[in-house]
């Protein structure tokens, strides 16, 4: 697989990108299945690391996106992440924005997406998620939780309080994804009385479902990277308020100052891979200033190499995900981040 994502990538580029996502991600599960997939990759790298009471085997992840469903775990975890991010999945299942909703952009290692959470539902990801071996033997698994489209902004917490209820028990920890581009007003969510109204409403709903579960589960934001300095300073101050235990940053960006004039970049929805990497690590810089070692944070947005990676570490970052990279590099940048961060 390593070194033959390399000679695959053409053909796979040829192909419409979802179309292909899918053609992968079903060709790895047989490879999984039937025993290949660990004889064509490289032995994962043990470099253990605590974080939130949570022991990730190495820091490196898979960002939320790739496996909304959680229909890949077992062949993803076989590649040799240190945990997986399944989602995001709001409480019904939605099919999404109309496709063609995603787009490569080559030129620039990037990715266009609008795919507007389409996901089967909570209750039907739970359920893979307890079929999977990966979750059976006790790897690491974040849930993904977001909010349906036909679900008014005001009424947002309602979603993510019987996403984090469903998925409580399962999740090594639960991510808020405040963040995407593609549900309309959803990163309204990133503003003073919206944020602080959801904070407290999950803060108090964790509580009850801690006495209930008897284990307190981590609660992580995802934030978008199109943030000014005073608004990643408020962000930071409500989650230490709200006893947050880790932020995601970041997710995609509506800018598209880095693609100027390139083949789909005009296309809307969130633009991933190597051009959101400096604006990730501009989030990731300032957070780390407000917050010093109070809020662990974990550091997504176009890791290409193993140098990036490391870059994000350096910036602040306690872990690290990945998702466009994968596309442009197969699962060889999996081992390569995790050589880099040992
Ligand atoms: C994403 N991303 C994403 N994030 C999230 O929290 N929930 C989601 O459902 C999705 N869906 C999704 C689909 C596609 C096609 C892409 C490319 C991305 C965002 C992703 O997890 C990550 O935060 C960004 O893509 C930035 O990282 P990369 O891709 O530059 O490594």
């Amino acid at each position: 697989m390593i070194d033959s994502y390399s000679l695959l990538r053409p053909w796979l580029f040829c192909i419409d990108p979802e179309k292909a996502h899918h053609l992968t991600l079903t060709n790895l599960d047989r490879a999984q299945r039937w025993g290949l997939l660990e004889r064509m990759v490289s032995k994962p790298i043990q470099d253990p690391q605590t974080l939130c009471g949570i022991e990730f085997p190495n820091p490196v992840g898979l960002a939320a996106g790739l496996d909304k469903d959680g229909k890949h775990i077992d062949a993803l975890a076989a590649l040799g992440f240190g945990f997986l991010e399944i989602g995001t999945v709001t409480p019904r299942p939605q099919p999404g924005n109309p496709k063609p909703r995603m787009f490569r952009l080559p030129q620039a290692q990037a990715l266009i997406n609008r795919m507007g959470f389409n996901n089967d539902g909570v209750e039907a990801c739970v359920k893979r998620v307890r079929q999977s071996q990966f979750w059976q033997s006790g790897g690491v698994l974040g849930l993904n939780i977001g909010k349906n489209a036909s679900t008014p902004i005001e009424e947002a917490s309602k979603d993510y309080i019987f996403a984090m209820e469903a998925v409580y028990e399962i999740a090594s920890y639960i991510t808020v994804n405040i963040s995407s581009p593609n549900t309309k007003n959803l990163r309204d969510l990133h503003g003073e009385e919206m944020l602080r109204e959801l904070l407290g409403s999950l803060d108090e709903e964790r509580k009850s479902l801690s006495d209930r579960h008897g284990v307190r589960k981590p609660l992580f934001l995802k934030i978008a990277p199109d943030l000014d300095h005073d608004d990643i300073h408020l962000i930071a101050d409500l989650m230490l308020e709200f006893g947050i235990d880790a932020v995601i940053a970041t997710n995609t960006t509506v800018s598209r100052e880095a693609v100027q004039g390139m083949e789909h970049a005009n296309e809307a929805g969130g633009l991933s891979g190597a051009p959101v990497r400096e604006a990730s690590n501009r989030v990731i810089k300032a957070l780390k200033a407000r917050v010093g070692d109070q809020l662990p944070i974990i550091g997504v947005g176009g890791i290409l190499t193993g140098n990036d990676a490391r870059e994000k570490i350096m910036d602040g970052a306690s872990l690290v995900q990945l998702y466009s990279g994968l596309i442009y590099r197969g699962p060889e940048l999996i081992n390569e981040c995790a050589r880099a961060l040992r």
